[in-house]
C-alpha cells in the first residue's frame, strides 16, 4: 500500500472523497443503465408501445422482491432498443456519468441476446456501444471496454451460436460475463462456451454468488476458470471459500445497494461488504443497474459508508485499488490510475 496516513482523515471528510477519489467500475450492465427518461425517449423515436403511461409509473414499478421480479423489469425496458444510435446513446449516457462520478475505466456488460432475440443483428449493438467507448476516450478521459455477457437462464448452445455470432467483432470486447436468472442454472451448464472464450484469448468472468448458493462459486472458478466473480457475496456463508479467495487474490464485484433493492440483504446495515474485507477478499464496489437500484456508483460508495461503520478512509482506498488491480486493463494504465488515487488521498489528508 503507497498511501498510509489514514488517521488524519476525519469521517466527515469520507463523503466527498468517496465521491472524489478516482475509481474503476468492474461491474455494470448497460442495459441496467437505461434510465425510464430515455426509455420513453426511444419509445417514442423508435414506435414501440410501452405497458406504463409515464416515466413516473414507470419508476414507481421500481420495487422488486428478488432478481428474477427485477429481471423481468429489465429485459421489458430493453426493448426500446433497437438501432446502432439506441445504444450508443445508452452508452454514452452511462460513460458521462461515470466519469462525472471519477471513473477512470469501466468495463461494461452487454447482453446481446436479449437484442437478438428481438431480431436486433448482434453487429448493431456492438457497433453502437463500441462507438461510445471510443468516444468517450476521446472526449471524457474515460476507458471503457464491454464484455459481452451469455443469459443462463437460456441453453449453453444457444450461448454457443451467440458467441459464433459475435466472434467477427471479437476485437471489439474484451471478455465474456454471465448473468441472469442464478438459481437453477449452475455456472457448469456453460463449460463449453467458457472453453472457447478462453481458447479464443478472452477474459472470462461470472455472476455467483449473489443468490446462488456458494457452490456456485466454486464451480465458476474450478469449471468455468473466471478471473472474478461477480457478486460472490454468499461466499461469506463458507469459511474455507473465503479463505481460498483470498489465499488466490479472486475479485469480487459486489453491488452494494442492488443486493439490498433485490432483498439479498434486508438493509444496508446488514451488508457483508467489512467481512468481506476483513477475510482479505478482493472486493470492489459497483453499480449493477444504477438506474433500476436507485443510483450510480458513488452513490453506492456514500450510501455504503453511511450505514456499515466499520468501513473508514482505509476501506475507501483498498477498494478504489482494488478497483484498478482487479480491472482488465495493463499494469502501466494501473500503475498510473493508483498513482492518481494516492495523490488524491494525500489531499484530503491535508
Ligand atoms: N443482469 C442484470 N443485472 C443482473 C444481476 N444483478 N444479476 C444477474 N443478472 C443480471
Ligand atoms: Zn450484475
Amino acid at each position: 500500500m503507497t498511501f498510509t496516513n489514514f488517521d488524519a482523515i476525519p469521517r466527515d471528510r469520507l463523503p466527498a472523497l468517496l465521491r472524489a477519489m478516482p475509481k474503476a467500475e468492474l461491474h455494470m450492465h448497460v442495459e441496467g443503465s437505461l434510465e425510464p427518461e430515455l426509455i420513453f425517449r426511444l419509445a417514442q423515436r423508435n414506435g414501440v408501445a410501452l405497458a406504463y403511461p409515464s416515466v413516473e409509473a414507470l419508476r414507481a414499478a421500481y420495487a422488486f422482491s428478488d432478481l428474477q421480479s427485477f429481471l423481468d423489469i429489465y429485459y421489458a425496458g430493453a426493448s426500446v432498443l433497437l438501432k446502432e444510435q439506441d445504444f450508443f446513446d445508452l452508452a454514452w449516457a452511462y460513460l458521462q456519468r461515470a466519469a462525472a462520478d471519477n471513473v477512470l475505466h469501466a468495463e461494461i456488460f452487454f447482453d446481446p441476446q436479449t437484442h437478438t432475440a428481438r431480431g436486433v443483428p448482434i453487429e448493431t449493438v456492438i457497433k453502437g456501444l463500441d462507438h461510445a467507448c471510443r468516444r468517450a476516450h476521446q472526449e471524457l478521459r474515460i476507458s471503457a471496454k464491454l464484455i459481452l455477457c451469455f443469459l443462463r437462464h437460456l441453453s449453453e448452445d444457444e450461448a454457443l451460436a451467440t458467441f459464433e455470432a459475435a466472434l467477427p467483432y471479437k476485437h471489439h470486447f474484451i471478455g465474456v460475463g454471465l448473468d441472469s436468472s442464478e438459481r437453477g442454472h449452475p455456472p457448469e451448464k456453460f463449460a463449453r462456451v467458457f472453453d472457447r472464450a478462453r481458447a479464443a484469448g478472452l477474459h472470462v468472468v461470472a455472476h455467483a454468488g449473489e443468490e446462488g448458493p456458494p457452490e456456485y462459486i466454486r464451480s465458476a472458478l474450478d469449471v468455468l476458470e473466471v478471473e472474478r466473480i461477480d457478486h460472490g457475496v454468499r461466499s461469506v456463508e463458507d469459511p474455507a471459500l473465503l479463505a481460498r479467495l483470498a489465499k488466490e487474490g479472486i475479485p469480487l464485484t459486489v453491488c452494494p445497494l442492488s443486493n439490498v433493492k433485490l432483498c439479498v440483504y434486508k438493509t444496508m446495515a446488514e451488508h457483508q461488504l467489512p467481512a468481506l474485507l476483513a477475510a482479505g477478499l478482493k472486493a470492489t464496489v459497483n453499480s449493477d443497474d444504477p438506474a433500476y437500484f436507485g443510483g450510480y456508483v458513488n452513490q453506492n460508495f456514500v450510501e455504503t459508508f453511511a450505514a456499515l461503520p466499520q468501513l473508514g478512509a482505509r476501506e475507501a482506498y483498498v477498494l478504489a485499488r482494488n478497483s484498478f488491480e482487479a480491472s482488465f486493463a495493463d499494469a502501466a494504465a494501473k500503475a498510473g490510475w493508483i498513482a492518481q488515487l494516492d495523490a488524491a488521498f494525500a489531499a484530503a489528508a491535508q
